[in-house]
């Protein structure tokens, strides 16, 4: 096993920052409950680690995409509710049953199958929700269709409905007239379904005001410390930090070429460093001559095209004694955060943080248990 010191790069996970953006975000809800989308491994950051975090914290509902993901994640919190956002495929009713996973029904068709299965086993109701779309056509019922089902309640016979949702196309543009147009729009429809306990709250929505809240609030971006409105301070958490190491250091005397393709050319004298990462790690090839990073308090820049695993960057401007081999170059942290390196790369947060990719050494920093701040 590598040692940190020797790994290509450091990933570190701060699980404290983790449990602390999600209190933070529950503080926001009012009375409604905070749950946690961990999909995609905990949005790249490790399922088992963040949930067990999140527990710790207090959450006791939880999101995944997958009914794989959601199995991963019985395994680790016995007693959570789970919902699997991408509902139930023909067949796959007893697994999900099994493992006490809530789908979140988005078709008729598979609402029908449910509760047939509900039925057929006899005994109580097996849980479930619904998406009803208000916007982002993706998934979940027409909202002619919400309203047909509220119509006639006997379809759902069988099912214990304890969730109605709807998803938010762009709550992180702050006065977006959309957002209030769907808040309005899910209101209507969700009042066909009076028991089930409502939820459209995301991250950005936490911020947007407490009529967003509703019963359950299903945040996931700002929990792993993404700016939840874009544009303005960021006030969760920073979670994960990523230093890599230079292997070599390379004087430039005359003008010559950096990295495939030849697209840098280094023109004065100068000193460039050879660090281990590339797109094999996630770091985006589209960071090509545009991303940054900071070496000993200094911002370097990332010069040529990022290769599968190593990336370029001129550190002229750094002393000697710092820009050294076995030096490690910040690509994440306090002076360059995941949203900086997104938008570098023309992309957003979310991609960054799913794309980090296995070859990092992790180091997880644990939350402090209760009581120790
Ligand atoms: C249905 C659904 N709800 C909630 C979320 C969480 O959104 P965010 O990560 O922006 O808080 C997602 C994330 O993609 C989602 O797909």
């Amino acid at each position: 096993m590598t040692r940190p010191e020797h790994a290509g790069a450091i990933l570190t996970i701060d699980l404290g920052a983790v449990a602390a953006n999600w209190r933070l975000l529950r503080g926001r809800l009012g009375g409604a409950e905070c749950g946690a989308v961990v999909k995609a491994d905990a949005y790249g950051l490790g399922l088992e680690s963040v949930a067990e975090a999140l527990w710790r914290a207090g959450c006791r509902t939880y999101f995944v995409a997958l009914a794989d993901e959601g199995a991963e994640l019985r395994a680790v919190l016995p007693e959570a509710d789970i919902f699997i956002l991408h509902g139930v495929a023909a067949g796959e009713e007893p697994d999900l049953m099994g493992k006490r996973l809530i789908p979140v029904l988005n078709t008729l068709e598979e609402i029908e199958r449910w509760a047939g299965f509900a039925r057929a086993r006899g005994g109580a109701p097996l849980a479930a929700a619904i998406m009803i779309d208000t916007g982002m056509s993706r998934l979940g019922l027409e909202p002619e269709e919400g309203r047909a089902l509220a119509a006639r309640p006997d379809a759902l016979d069988g099912i214990a409905l304890t969730c109605v949702m709807s998803h938010l196309v762009s709550a992180e543009e702050r006065g977006n007239p959309l957002t209030a147009r769907q808040l309005a729009d899910f209101h209507a429809l969700r009042a066909g379904f009076p028991p089930a306990r409502a939820s459209i709250c995301n991250s950005a929505a936490a911020f947007l005001g407490p009529e967003y809240a509703l019963d359950l609030a299903r945040p996931g971006a700002a929990i792993f410390g993404l700016a939840p409105i874009a544009g303005e301070a960021n006030p969760m958490a920073p979670v994960v930090a990523l230093s890599a190491r230079i292997l070599q250091v390379r004087q430039i005397d005359s003008p010559r070429t950096v990295g495939y393709g030849a697209t840098h050319r280094a023109i004065a004298p100068s000193r460039i460093a050879t660090v281990s990462v590339g797109y094999a790690d996630g770091y985006l090839r589209s960071l090509s001559s545009r991303a940054s990073g900071v070496l000993a308090g200094h911002r370097v820049r990332l010069v040529g095209r990022v290769s599968m695993d190593l990336i370029t960057f001129d550190v002229t401007g750094v002393p000697e004694r710092f820009a050294r081999a076995g030096a490690q170059i910040e690509l994440i942290g306090p002076g360059h955060t995941v949203d900086d390196l997104a938008a570098e790369a023309g992309t957003i947060g979310y991609e960054i943080l799913t794309a980090l990719g296995p070859r990092y050494h992790r180091t997880y920093i644990p939350a402090p248990r209760e009581g120790e701040g």
